[in-house]
């Protein structure tokens, strides 16, 4: 299923055809030969050349392609294209043999999601914030009916772009969409995960709010968000940047994020896990040359950031909209 298989669900009309006319206008700029897409755009078209059945997402890694599927010429081919997309964020993955270490080892926040998920079978599923899609192919091992990557980075899109055109897995997508275009997509969800996305926005009840919007009745929203411990209900709103990020608005206490939850509507929601952020799990790698976690923090006291807040920790919390 695709989006477009989504919108042909869509009994208004109207409203269906408000989301093919925003989705092709998209699609349409983030398609132009402009000079800082083109990189993109030909690892793209070199990457779907090796088109491949060997896909398995059941690992820490995802795998797309064996290593014996291809020559040794074939693979540095794979890895020149495969390195047009750094920096990787996400990860690991292993694609024909080539191993990339992303900066973050998204599996351990896969594992720590993976109990407290719903049955993802048959279901429409959004992941806003998808990134290269790491966490879009660890969902389709559960043969969900659509996993639909929202992503408004070129870099992310392209990149997802190009995994899924080796792997064809016809049960996810992209839209070169932001958590701003949720809003358009009335009772369409069935799961959301909002994992990462919450202090980049200068309105979170907004941002939770859309998500309640785009939810089926009955259906569940999935938030793993920064924080700061504490046990007020508060949000520390940085000057300028938090753990030098210039886009982070508010960093709330766990409390004060399941206030937001409530006072979007949100019922039965549980903090499933917490943990502080370390540099063993967002780090620089091979792959991703640039500074990362260790380089955030004060380094004469790891309990805070650079500007002398409070360094982060990690929440995970499992909301559900009134059946
Ligand atoms: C902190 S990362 C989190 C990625 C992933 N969800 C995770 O949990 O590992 C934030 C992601 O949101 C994407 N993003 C940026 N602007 C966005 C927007 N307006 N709406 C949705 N996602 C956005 C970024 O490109 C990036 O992939």
């Amino acid at each position: 299923m695709t989006l477009l298989d989504l919108c042909s669900d869509i009994p208004d009309l109207k409203r269906a055809n408000a989301i093919i006319a925003l989705h092709n206008e998209r699609q349409t700029w983030v398609s132009q030969a402009k000079k800082g897409f083109r990189r993109y755009q030909k690892a793209l078209a070199g990457l779907s050349l090796y088109q491949t059945r060997h896909v398995d997402a059941s690992g820490d890694a995802v795998v797309i392609g064996a290593a014996d599927e291809v020559s040794e010429a074939e693979r540095q081919e794979i890895e020149f294209h495969l390195r047009q997309f750094m920096p990787w964020r996400k990860g690991p993955f292993s694609i024909f043999g080539v191993d990339i270490d992303a900066e973050w080892q998204s599996q351990r926040k896969w594992n720590r999601l993976a109990p407290m998920l719903p049955d993802l079978r048959g279901k429409i599923i959004a992941d806003i914030g998808c990134n290269n899609g790491y966490y879009l192919f660890k969902m389709s091992e559960s043969q969900p009916k659509l996993a639909l990557g929202f992503e408004p980075v070129v870099q992310h899109y392209y990149s997802f772009k190009a995994l899924n055109a080796m792997a064809g897995r016809d049960n996810l997508d992209i839209a070169f969409f932001g958590v701003e275009h949720l809003s358009l997509f009335p009772t369409c969800f069935d799961i959301i995960f909002m994992m990462g996305i919450l202090y980049h926005r200068s309105s979170p009840v907004d941002c939770l709010r859309d998500a309640m919007t785009a939810l089926r009745p009955g259906g569940i929203l999935i938030v793993e968000s920064q924080i700061i411990p504490g046990d007020q209900p508060v949000a520390l709103f940085p000057e300028a940047t938090y753990a030098k990020a210039p886009g982070t608005w508010f960093v709330p206490t766990a409390s004060c994020l399941e206030n937001w939850l409530l006072r979007a509507g949100f019922e039965d929601i549980i903090q499933f896990c917490r943990h502080p952020m370390s540099s063993t799990e967002q780090r620089r790698t091979n792959w991703m040359t640039f500074e990362s976690y260790e380089d955030f923090l004060d380094p004469a006291d790891p309990n805070l950031t650079h500007e002398g807040y409070p360094a982060p920790w990690r929440l995970y919390v499992r909301a559900h909209k009134k059946a």
